[in-house]
């Protein structure tokens, strides 16, 4: 049997990220312990959490080298917040994503919290700044923010607030890495992270496209997930470049003069609203009725699940 950590992981919130934390860390033998401000919520993500694991293991997609039997044994819940942060080295944050229900965490937190506890949120639009600015333990917060569905796409964004000591924000890296994520960290805060900014770059110049009648929904997302999305699935932006001239410098000498004459004809940054909204989401609900949307949803995890093997197979 491989050894057991016995370090502490408090999860604050037990709903979908909460529950994907919680097997990410018990996957290398940390002690997690689950709360919610719903104790019967407490209960069913503990259940959840075995079915869950016990399912991966059978289909042979479980992570790290405990089985999964170990690996539920490293998990329980609690209904006491001071139960949950006593000695732990980090809480990971992940209740509803409204500042006010953050901030009132953070003060509850504040009070009972170790001085070396990590407080590491998994926001995915909150600074880190915005709910940590009048806490005792402000030097402590971080933002960790996961992808969905977190087990199967491996980033990170490890994002500072002005004040959080340098130290937690390696830390909370290493731990990161060590239960088998991939972390980037931002120097410093920003609005939309690196992620979103990107992705809004995306949805931006698609919607530019649909919006003057170039191409349909269908056929854009098609560009994403035939053409660019395969590449991105193994190489960034950068290093497809990079790849596609000889070498980075070659690609900027050959068109870095067509990528600003192309870039000055996107036009401003649109709203997304008015007739063309609801035509897009027209679009969108012919291609996948909402009735679809859970079983759109497997599919899309069942082929993540399938390129994260690939991606391992490939890279051993
Ligand atoms: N779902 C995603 O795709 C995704 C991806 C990345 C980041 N996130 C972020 O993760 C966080 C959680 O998202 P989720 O989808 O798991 O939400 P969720 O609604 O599934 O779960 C939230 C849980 O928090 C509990 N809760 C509410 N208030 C609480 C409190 N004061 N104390 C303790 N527990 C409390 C709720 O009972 C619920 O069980 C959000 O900040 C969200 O932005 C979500
Ligand atoms: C949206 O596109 C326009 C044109 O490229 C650009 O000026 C603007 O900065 C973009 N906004 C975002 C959020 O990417
Ligand atoms: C870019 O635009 C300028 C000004 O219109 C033009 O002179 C130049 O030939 C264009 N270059 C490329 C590579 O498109």
């Amino acid at each position: 049997m491989a050894e057991i950590k016995k370090a502490k992981i408090g999860i604050v919130g037990s709903g979908l990220i909460g529950r994907s934390w919680s097997m990410l860390f018990a996957s290398v033998g940390y002690q997690v312990v689950l709360y919610d401000i719903l104790p019967e919520q407490v209960a069913t993500a503990l259940k959840q959490t075995q079915k869950e694991l016990l399912d991966m293991e059978s289909k042979g997609l479980l992570r790290g080298k405990l089985n999964a039997v170990q690996q539920f044994s490293c998990i329980s819940g609690t209904n006491d917040i001071k139960e949950l942060v006593k000695g732990a080295i980090l809480i990971q944050e992940c209740i509803p994503e409204r500042l006010d229900l953050k901030k009132a965490l953070y003060k509850q937190l504040d009070d009972v919290v170790d001085d070396n506890t990590i407080l590491s949120s998994s926001t995915s639009t909150f600074l880190p700044s915005l709910f940590s600015a009048d806490l005792k333990h402000k030097h402590n917060v971080v933002v960790s923010h996961p992808v969905n569905p977190p087990y199967y796409v491996p980033l990170v964004e490890i994002v500072p607030a002005p004040w959080t000591k340098p130290e937690l924000v390696q830390k909370t890296r290493a731990l990161m890495t060590e239960i088998g994520q991939k972390p980037v960290t931002l120097s410093r805060e920003i609005e939309g992270f690196a992620l979103n900014r990107i992705q809004y770059a995306i949805l931006n110049e698609t919607w530019r496209l649909v919006e003057a009648g170039i191409l349909n929904v269908k056929d854009i997302d098609s560009v994403m997930s035939d053409g660019l999305g395969p590449r991105y699935a193994f190489l960034g932006p950068l290093e497809t470049a990079h790849l596609n001239a000889e070498g980075m410098a070659n690609y900027f000498e050959r068109y870095t003069q067509t990528i600003y004459n192309v870039s000055q004809t996107m036009g401003p940054t649109p709203k997304m609203e008015g007739p063309v909204a609801v035509d897009v989401a027209k679009q969108l609900n012919e291609m996948v009725p909402l009735d679809k949307l859970p079983e759109r949803r497997n599919y899309r995890d069942n082929c993540l699940t399938h390129l994260a093997l690939l991606k391992k197979k490939l890279n051993e």
